[in-house]
């Protein structure tokens, strides 16, 4: 099935591109946003983030078209300064944020992001990064659990569902997505 980019017209609109101008996405994703801006630059340039491997290898080949005119970096965007720093951008014309995840990492359930497999739990977008979903799950105190489901998820059954996973936890470690899904259920 063809990915539809979110929103495209209103990003697209929003940012004004010019034909000259520098643009990011700090999002790459498969590419979607950027190939429209891609496309509408002469001499300007286009610098897109992603810190999955993955993303960056399919958008590199979805954007071939306009090679010449993207700069492809594999990072998180909270290192966006130094790495403009490093290709010599001084300031930019516009940057788009896409957040979230994306749907290829939704659909393969190994990356362990969706709870209709079983898989295990990862949730790693940056294959190197250090820290796992298992990890966090399996040894974050009880209270920085509850912060995160509360926080992030708005869950509010954060505190009861903090407890059940320490709760089970201390029986065996909690290994996949769906031994999860039955602990929160
Ligand atoms: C919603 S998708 C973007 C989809 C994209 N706009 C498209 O049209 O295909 C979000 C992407 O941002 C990446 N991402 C999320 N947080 C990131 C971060 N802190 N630094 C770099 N990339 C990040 C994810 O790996 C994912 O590929």
């Amino acid at each position: 099935m063809k990915h539809i980019p979110v929103m495209l017209r209103e990003c697209i609109e929003g940012l004004k591109i010019e034909p000259q101008g520098i643009y990011c996405d700090c999002t790459l994703g498969r590419g979607g946003h950027s190939a429209e801006i891609a496309s509408r630059l002469t001499t300007g340039r286009l610098i897109a983030f992603d810190q999955d491997a993955q993303a960056i290898q399919e958008a590199g080949e979805n954007l071939a078209a306009w090679k010449d005119r993207i700069t492809l970096v594999r990072n998180n965007f909270r290192n966006l300064k130094g790495a403009l720093e490093e290709l010599g951008v001084s300031g930019v014309d516009g940057i788009l944020f896409d957040l979230g995840v994306s749907s290829p990492q939704l659909d393969d359930a190994s990356r362990g992001f969706s709870y209709m497999a079983d898989a295990p739990l990862d949730m790693r977008m940056d294959k190197d990064a250090r820290l796992s979903a298992y990890d966090v799950v399996n040894g974050w105190e009880k209270e920085a659990l509850r912060s995160i489901l509360f926080g992030y998820g708005e869950e509010r059954y954060a505190p009861l569902i903090a407890a059940a996973i320490v709760r089970q936890r201390e029986i065996k470690p909690i290994e996949t997505t769906l031994e999860l899904v039955e602990i929160i259920r």
